[in-house]
């Protein structure tokens, strides 16, 4: 089903954003038929581009980061009746400008495609322009796409709620995580609720403990003006890492309606348990890779992480005592996403006295990125006339059973703005829960500077407290083949 007529406004049209992924994602919903013939793009920056400039400038990036020939097509005609507006995005001058470009009888989408910074400033000046008023039962949509970081603490992620909530409805913002972009991500609804042989022993009877990776085997390259201000922990826990945490965890919510999902969400990240100051010491790792320091805006003495590991607790009825073991950082051995749920280990008296004595507990892989798929590993005979048992995995791969498409993953987030569909994206109350969970480690963090930073050598999976975390509770990190 095509998204209904829209002029796209993107704030911050010339950043990197915009060119590597916004353009391409709108290029594909085209070459899928997903939008209008009428839809319309306008960029908002503050480059000095004339109408034609900007084409120009989006026909390059069109060639450079559009794959799919049929994508380009559609980039081309699009593209060449864009239309460019220049200012300053703090000057209300540029909305005057703006705002001639708009059509008011049509419905409106702003991408807020800029730093932080200017989020609220922005959404000020449009409010004061009247560019996002809306009558909320009927007339053209008005709605706004914020970019994370959505504050940088509880505090501040509070106040941007209840300032935006000045100006615009809760239905007008769509905060996005670019991780519910993803398939994978998105299918933990399915796996979990489509099937029914998986929900019986999804909890504390059956799971042993959950692993949750999100490695990354680039450094921060050119992004250290950002990351010095961010560090692995508010870079990815309170958002991507809560979005995996609440869809493997959460309880199945009565209906796949917005808000019927995302309470459920919620729920979950409030019962995540609040981290005492004593906890953090002993259920934290942080990490800096050697060669941070030297990168491009990097403080020489930055005691900034780019690794955190920590475990996590839920208190629930489902989850008393399961630990979340998380794990994410850059300069690590390999680009690899999973969750991996490990189940109980059986009793194994019944093979005393075999070569089978080490029995390896069920494990279920959510394979995220690079490579999309789920894997359940499980004992199995060894041929042969004596009893030794192997591990064996079933394999499932997205690729094998239903191709792969080019995508960027802003498809689905872009598509579903125009629907009106806000189940991927956050709500105010979760973007708070996920500060809150991050909140109590910041804090100590602030108080305490590392000890000995830079503490990992590049291309290893941090440093060596990491393992303790797990060893300390007679378990190990999951061995992620590079
Ligand atoms: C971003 C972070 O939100 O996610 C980056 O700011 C990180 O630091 C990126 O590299 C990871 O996204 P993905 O999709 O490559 O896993």
């Amino acid at each position: 089903m095509q998204a209904p007529d829209c002029q796209m406004v993107i704030m911050g049209a010339s950043g990197d954003l915009t060119k590597r992924l916004l353009l391409p994602a709108i290029c594909n919903l085209g070459a899928s038929d997903l939008l209008p013939k009428t839809f319309s793009l306008i960029g908002v920056a503050r480059t000095d581009y004339s109408n034609k400039a900007f084409d120009e400038y989006l026909e390059k990036n069109l060639n450079e980061f559009v794959k799919d020939s049929e994508a380009k097509k559609f980039g081309k005609v699009l593209f060449k009746n864009a239309h460019f507006v220049q200012g300053d995005l703090n000057d209300p001058k540029t909305y005057k400008k703006l705002k001639s470009e708009l059509d008011p009888k049509r419905n409106h989408l702003f991408y807020m495609a800029v730093p932080p910074q200017f989020f609220l400033p922005i959404i000020q000046q449009l409010g004061k322009a009247g560019l996002v008023k809306e009558d909320e039962h009927s007339g053209p949509f008005r709605r706004v796409v914020i970019e994370k970081p959505f504050g940088s603490d509880l505090d501040s992620a509070k106040k941007l709620n209840r300032d935006i909530s000045e100006i615009l409805r809760e239905d007008q913002i769509f905060r996005i995580d670019h991780y519910l972009g993803k398939e994978t991500v998105q299918n933990l609804l399915a796996f979990r609720f489509a099937n029914g042989i998986f929900e019986p022993i999804w909890n504390r009877n059956f799971v042993d403990h959950i692993q949750i990776t999100v490695a990354e085997s680039l450094g921060v390259e050119k992004r250290g003006n950002y990351y010095e201000t961010a560090g692995a922990l508010k870079d990815m826990v309170p958002n991507h890492i809560c979005q995996l945490l609440s869809y493997i965890a959460m309880e199945p919510p009565f209906s796949l309606n917005a808000d019927a999902v995302r309470d459920e969400k919620s729920k979950l990240l409030r019962s995540v348990q609040c981290l005492r100051p004593e906890d953090v010491l002993r259920y934290t790792v942080r990490g800096q890779y050697e060669g941070y320091r030297g990168s491009p805006d990097v403080s020489p003495n930055s005691n900034v992480e780019t690794f955190v590991a920590m475990r996590i607790m839920i208190d629930n009825w489902r989850w008393a005592g399961v630990p979340f073991y998380i794990r994410t950082g850059k300069k690590l051995p390999v680009r690899n996403t999973e969750i991996a749920i490990q189940f109980k280990t059986p009793p194994s008296m019944m093979f005393t006295g075999t070569k089978a004595t080490n029995l390896s507990p069920n494990l279920l892989l959510v394979h995220v990125q690079p490579e999309e798929g789920i894997s359940l590993r499980f004992g199995a005979k060894v041929p042969g006339p004596v009893v030794k048992l192997g591990d064996v995995n079933m394999t499932f791969k997205y690729k094998d059973y239903f191709g792969s498409r080019p995508g960027t993953g802003y498809e689905t987030l872009l598509y579903d703005c125009m629907m009106g569909d806000s189940t991927l994206f956050q709500r105010a109350d979760m973007v708070e829960s996920g500060w809150r969970v991050v909140q109590p480690v910041l804090d100590v963090w602030r108080a305490l500077k590392p000890r000995q930073f830079p503490n990992y050598e590049s291309g290893s999976w941090g440093p060596g407290e990491t393992n303790q975390l797990l060893e300390s509770e007679g378990r190990k990190w999951r061995n992620i083949p590079s």
